[in-house]
């Protein structure tokens, strides 16, 4: 994914304990119908979405928030859907499970 202008910043570490919980979150919801982890689908793969975004409370704040309402534009055509009863607390920690997948973390 050439095209897609990776944001610079520091990485934080992400708590084991979140990326558990958002592994379980993701697995239990239909992320997957969606998404691979290395390859793109209808959406993005989360080791791209991984590369894209720096680790930082802000940046998972607002990928949860798209989780939550869905949204398109930041990586092509194609829309995700609202996930209206995900809370936000469950989609920080799919958001770093996601974010986990980042090379040399
Ligand atoms: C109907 C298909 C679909 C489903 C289901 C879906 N996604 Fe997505 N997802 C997409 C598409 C398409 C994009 C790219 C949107 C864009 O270009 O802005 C995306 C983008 C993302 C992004 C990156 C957003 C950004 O602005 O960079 C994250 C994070 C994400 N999805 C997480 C999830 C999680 C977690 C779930 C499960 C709760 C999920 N997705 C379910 C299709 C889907």
């Amino acid at each position: 994914m050439d095209y897609i202008r990776k944001i610079p910043g520091e990485s934080k570490p992400i708590p084991a304990e979140a990326v558990q919980k958002g592994e379980v979150y993701i697995a239990y919801s239909d992320c997957y119908t969606c998404h691979k982890e290395d390859k793109d689908s209808v959406g993005p793969a989360f080791k791209d979405i991984a590369e894209r975004y720096p680790v930082q409370q802000a940046y998972i704040d607002m990928l949860a928030q798209k989780v939550i309402n869905g949204g398109k534009g930041s990586w092509g055509h194609a829309t995700m859907s609202a996930h209206p009863k995900v809370s936000r607390e469950e989609a920080r920690f799919m958001v770093s499970y996601i974010l986990s997948l980042k090379k040399n973390q």
